[in-house]
């Protein structure tokens, strides 16, 4: 685990300190959940998803939104995060995401 004064990030290794997914919580916004492709499907993009949300509730953040993009929309479905937005939104006028938030 590794702080700075406004983001928490959580970093997975496996056993030779090779980073397996990577999650950060900047201010009340899931800024990251990425889980490298060998691990995919393996529970480590939930593991994380729960660590930043106990850490987000530890800060006393009652509401979370994040960005999500297509691929993982029904990954944070599935974990209780609804659409803000019908239509896909771009990030500085280029990525494409997809608003999402939970209620803690
Ligand atoms: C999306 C991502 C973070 C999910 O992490 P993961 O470790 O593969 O997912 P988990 O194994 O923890 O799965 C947790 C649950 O979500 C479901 N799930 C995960 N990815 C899914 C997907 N793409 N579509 C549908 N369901 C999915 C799993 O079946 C599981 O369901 P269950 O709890 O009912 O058993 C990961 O696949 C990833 O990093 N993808 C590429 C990058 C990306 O799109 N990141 C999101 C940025 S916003």
């Amino acid at each position: 685990m590794i702080h700075d004064h406004n983001n928490y990030f959580i970093v997975a290794v496996n056993a030779a300190d090779q980073p397996l997914a990577l999650g950060i919580l900047g201010g009340h916004e899931i800024r990251a959940c990425y889980v490298t492709p060998d691990v995919v499907g393996k529970g480590f993009g939930k593991a994380i998803l729960l660590a930043l949300e106990a850490e987000a509730r530890r800060r006393g953040i009652a509401k979370l939104e994040l960005g999500s993009t297509r691929h993982a929309l029904e990954f944070y479905r599935r974990n209780g995060y609804k659409q803000t937005s019908a239509e896909e939104l771009l990030l500085r006028g280029v990525i494409p995401y997809i608003p999402m938030e939970k209620m803690l």
